[in-house]
């Protein structure tokens, strides 16, 4: 009985981590996404650094467009109450600068908005991530004037690094001491009053709003061991930004957290799939990179855009390397995540252009990235629903040359290509695929029909620089591709997101916290 009582707590939030791992991950700036009058077009410049009218409720009122993609998650912008002034950086609209951790941003609607928005997800079974900082606050004042006051709860000098600017981005104990910039004092994360208020707020916020999940803002800006009691005292999983470019930096943070976005493969997706061809050699080196460095490959969120970075389209307008880098995205290990704005193609290159309203597409679902997105999640999501080691499993690299990199993961083979739309037509003859001999087999993209020969060889036609996407024919009941019926009624993608699996080490070790949390209780 007691045994019982220490288990289930256990288990509840294995569910929490492992249930992240079928998700995949619509990254909304909440300002920019949505409006909650329809009607109102007035003009938005990015360029501005100004509160564009997004809130809760236009999220809440676009979820079909969002689900229509194949979501089963969105990430929004920080909650809590920003300072409001025109900083020499602009407002905050981003909402990155926090001025008390207890309010909410009044710009992105009230409580019940923010709580009707989370009842509506969870309805859809879809979860809610919240952008969370907790390495700085926002100022409006000269660096050497800022004092605090404005700050809840960290409102003395004594709550934050004395002032000093990172000059050398090699050198941790600065990265982690001194402050990013001028408008963003450094919160002193190795105070213990300090530690105390963060880990109940975080605890309080994922309560109040209950809160699935949380992505940590400037991550590698705190000590590591700052991390393990602040994400257990969250309760839920969390994915933190380690912007670097090696895996061995970014993945160190993986022992701390349960995951972290995998920017060492952003940097050579971008590189990889480019017109003129870019170089696949680097992408496929830095997956045993990868492999050797991280803790849980399957747990990294994987991603093409995201806020801080320019629009893929900013750099190739070629749509058949865009349909390459997504359906690396989309099934390649890891979790999912795409940036508002790539269904529409929206082509703003650095930070504040890549911030645009959302509302000048007219949210259109016909698109051809929508498209391409929504065809290919459902088909991701299709594919957990038949087996959910999809996302237990390990991908193995099959082929590769100059042009293209083939990875075999479950019962999917996916082969992409950098030649671009202008590419050859020819066949990529593979001398085996991961699929038994005699497998009859669908390419998805054409729904050319394959059988596997002799080690599961295969012959591909490829053309126009279109990815590939090979799976066994009897799976594909219920997809909706190549003639196969859709789901109606029968819908099992439901179930995917919550099914349990065994505990990794992190649940495992998380569970063991709440064990002697729950012995001290007893
Ligand atoms: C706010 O500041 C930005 C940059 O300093 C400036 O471009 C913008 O016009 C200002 N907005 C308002 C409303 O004052
Ligand atoms: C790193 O920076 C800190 C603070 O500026 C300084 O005290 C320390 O000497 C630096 N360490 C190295 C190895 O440069
Ligand atoms: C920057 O910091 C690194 C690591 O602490 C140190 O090895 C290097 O010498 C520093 N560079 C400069 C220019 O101070
Ligand atoms: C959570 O809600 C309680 C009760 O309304 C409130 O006192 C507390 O400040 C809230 N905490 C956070 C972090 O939102
Ligand atoms: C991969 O590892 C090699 C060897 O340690 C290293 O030189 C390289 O920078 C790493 N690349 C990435 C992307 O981590
Ligand atoms: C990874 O980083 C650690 C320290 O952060 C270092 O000791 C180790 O040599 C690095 N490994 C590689 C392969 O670069
Ligand atoms: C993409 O474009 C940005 C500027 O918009 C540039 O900084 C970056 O290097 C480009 N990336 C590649 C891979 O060409
Ligand atoms: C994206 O826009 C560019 C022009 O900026 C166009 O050439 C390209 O075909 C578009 N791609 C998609 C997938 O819509
Ligand atoms: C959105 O709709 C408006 C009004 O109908 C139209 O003027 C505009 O061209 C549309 N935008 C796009 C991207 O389709
Ligand atoms: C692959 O690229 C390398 C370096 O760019 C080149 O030397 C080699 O000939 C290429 N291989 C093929 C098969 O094109
Ligand atoms: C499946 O549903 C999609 C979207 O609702 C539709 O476009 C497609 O034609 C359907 N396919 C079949 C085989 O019913
Ligand atoms: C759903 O599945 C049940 C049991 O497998 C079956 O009897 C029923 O006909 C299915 N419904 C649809 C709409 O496919």
């Amino acid at each position: 009985m007691v045994l019982l009582a220490l288990l289930c707590p256990l288990l509840a939030l294995a569910a929490t981590t492992d249930s992240w791992r079928a998700r995949s991950v619509y990254q909304i700036i909440t300002d920019r996404f949505a409006r909650s009058d329809p009607a109102d077009l007035t003009p938005c410049d990015p360029l501005k650094k100004e509160y564009c009218g997004g809130t809760w409720k236009g999220i809440h009122d676009h979820l079909d467009y969002i689900q229509g993609m194949g979501f089963s998650a969105i990430w929004i912008s920080p909650i809590v109450e920003n300072i409001p002034h025109n900083t020499s950086q602009g407002y905050a609209y981003h909402g990155y600068w926090t001025k008390d951790l207890y309010s909410l941003n009044s710009h992105f609607g009230s409580r019940d908005d923010l709580v009707s928005l989370q009842k509506a997800l969870a309805k859809r079974d879809m979860y809610l991530m919240v952008d969370v900082v907790v390495n700085h606050v926002g100022s409006a004042q000269v660096a050497k004037d800022f004092t605090g006051e404005d700050i809840t709860p960290f409102s003395k000098m004594s709550d934050y690094h004395p002032l000093c600017y990172i000059y050398n981005w090699s050198n941790q104990t600065q990265v982690e001491q001194c402050w990013v910039s001028e408008q963003t004092p450094d919160v002193d994360t190795e105070s213990d009053f300090v530690i105390n208020i963060y880990n109940n707020w975080i605890g309080d916020l994922v309560k109040n709003y209950s809160i699935d999940g949380l992505r940590i803002d400037t991550v590698k800006h705190v000590r590591q061991s700052f991390w393990p009691k602040f994400v257990q005292s969250s309760g839920v999983f969390a994915i933190g930004e380690v912007l670097a470019d090696t895996t061995n930096y970014t993945c160190a943070y993986q022992n701390y957290m349960p995951s972290v976005f995998n920017y060492a493969l952003y940097y050579r997706l971008q590189r990889a799939f480019l017109s003129p061809a870019g170089s696949i050699s680097d992408l496929a080196t830095m997956l045993k990179n990868n492999t050797r460095d991280c803790k849980d490959t399957l747990l990294l969120g994987n991603f093409i855009e995201n806020a801080d970075q320019p629009r893929y389209p900013a750099n190739t307008s070629d749509p058949s390397q865009i349909a390459n880098a997504f359906t690396y995205t989309l099934f390649a290990d890891g979790i999912p995540f795409f940036y508002y704005g790539q269904e529409q193609n929206f082509t703003g290159a650095s930070d504040p252009s890549n911030r645009e309203p959302l509302w000048t597409s007219n949210y259109s679902t016909t698109s051809p990235s929508y498209i391409e997105i929504a065809k290919l999640n459902s088909f991701r999501n299709h594919i957990i629903a038949q087996s959910y080691d999809f996302v237990t499993s390990h991908m193995s690299l099959i082929y590769q040359d100059n042009n293209t990199l083939a990875l075999f993961k479950d019962s999917l083979l996916f082969i992409l290509t950098n030649l671009g739309q202008h590419g050859p037509q020819y066949t990529l003859a593979l001398s085996k695929s991961g699929f038994p001999s005699g497998t009859q087999i669908t390419e998805v993209d054409g729904c050319t029909q394959l059988t596997a020969g002799t080690n599961g060889a295969l012959d591909v036609k490829m053309e126009t620089g279109r990815p590939r996407i090979l799976y066994p024919t009897n799976l594909l009941n219920g997809s909706g591709l190549c003639g196969h019926s859709n789901n109606t009624g029968n819908d099992t993608d439901r179930s995917a997101g919550i099914r349990l699996t065994p505990l990794d080490f992190w649940s495992f070790w998380q569970g063991s916290f709440f064990l002697v949390v729950l012995l001290f209780g007893i």
